[in-house]
């Protein structure tokens, strides 16, 4: 794998594009010098290349929660290094990690963060090679899930944090019903299950109109397994969910199966091309709904039974 970081960002036609892995490939191709030499730096850039493409569209709403979780103690006030990638606003923190590095000149400081993560000088002081198997017992050192994520934010034209629609509920890190085993995954994702301990993840992009219905569920990181989307009029457990599985129900009350579908890279979506639009099962204009996907993990994690779902989502219909 001859490609690289400084390669695929070189190369325009990439940026703020959703990358297949062929066309990030053949675009390196064409890219013939490598601008980072060091040993170090060609072993990230290695590990870059392999990072797995979750899914179409990483934006920095997925990097973002990565960037709290390893960099809060520096780079979300105090600003050391110019910048607050961690700041708990995701928009400002965006801002700042566009600025350009002196650690990766010509670049930003969110790809620089990528660089240093993985050449292990960053979390400063924290003891991390950026080798998640060997920084396995280390607490601070970022794990290979959240190594990808951030990779693949870089590779696929650092995002920004795109609109999303909908709140995310349920998440398994609130009292009175926390994830059953301890497995909270990211905030705003669902219990960890034995594919991601990140947990998987449900979003709403487009429009929640009743008369433009552009509303698109999304799930990521999910297990390689069937996921099913359902609806319900109420948040089961008063918004905390109730155990179920390895993980949580988060909706109740008139539950509706809205459709089965095998995730590709981990990324499921509903409605499709030729689906039915999914204002067809909601009655009338203010009308809240509860959404989840449901997905079955055969590998024995947590509890003995073989389920799991993401986090809630509480969408608002308007007219
Ligand atoms: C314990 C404090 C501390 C933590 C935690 C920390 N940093 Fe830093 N960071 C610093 C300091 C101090 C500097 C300035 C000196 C330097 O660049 O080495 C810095 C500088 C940087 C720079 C250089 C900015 C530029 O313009 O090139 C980047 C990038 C960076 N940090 C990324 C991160 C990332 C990503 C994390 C989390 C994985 C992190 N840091 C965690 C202290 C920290």
């Amino acid at each position: 794998m001859a490609f690289n970081l400084h390669a695929i960002l070189a190369c325009p036609a990439r940026i703020g594009v959703a990358a297949s892995l062929h066309a990030l490939v053949s675009c390196a191709a064409l890219s013939v010098v490598a601008t980072c030499m060091s040993t170090l730096c060609m072993l990230s850039l290695c590990m870059l290349a392999l990072a797995p493409r979750a899914h179409a569209q990483t934006t920095f709403a997925d990097a973002h929660p990565v960037f709290v979780a390893r960099c809060s103690g520096c780079h979300a006030v105090v600003g050391f290094g110019g910048f607050n990638i961690a700041y708990p606003d995701p928009v400002s923190a965006y801002t700042d990690a566009q600025a350009p590095s002196y650690y990766s000149p010509g670049q930003t400081k969110g790809y620089a963060s990528v660089v240093r993560m993985l050449d292990g000088t960053m979390p400063m002081n924290g003891g991390c090679t950026g080798n998640p198997a060997l920084d396995a017992g280390n607490p601070l050192c970022a794990t290979a899930g959240e190594l990808a994520i951030v990779q693949a934010w870089i590779a696929e034209g650092q995002l920004p944090p795109l609109a999303m629609t909908g709140t995310s509920f349920c998440s398994g890190h609130q009292d009175p019903t926390p994830c059953p085993c301890g497995n909270a995954g990211l905030p705003s994702a669902g219990c960890a299950h034995a594919a991601n301990e990140l947990g998987a993840r449900l979003v709403g992009r487009g429009s929640a109109s009743l008369a433009q219905d552009g509303l698109v569920l999304e799930a990521t990181r999910l297990p390689a397994s069937s996921a099913l989307f359902i609806q319900g009029d109420a948040a089961a457990g008063t918004g905390q969910g109730q155990v179920f599985g390895d993980g949580l129900l988060c909706v109740t009350t008139n539950v509706v199966r809205l459709r089965t579908r095998t995730p590709i890279a981990g990324t499921a979506r509903h409605p499709a091309p030729g689906d039915a639009p999914l204002s067809v099962q909601v009655q009338a204009p203010g009308s809240v709904k509860h959404y989840q996907v449901l997905f079955r993990n055969a590998a024995n994690y947590c509890t003995a039974s073989t389920w799991n779902g993401t986090n809630g989502l509480r969408v608002t219909w308007t007219p």
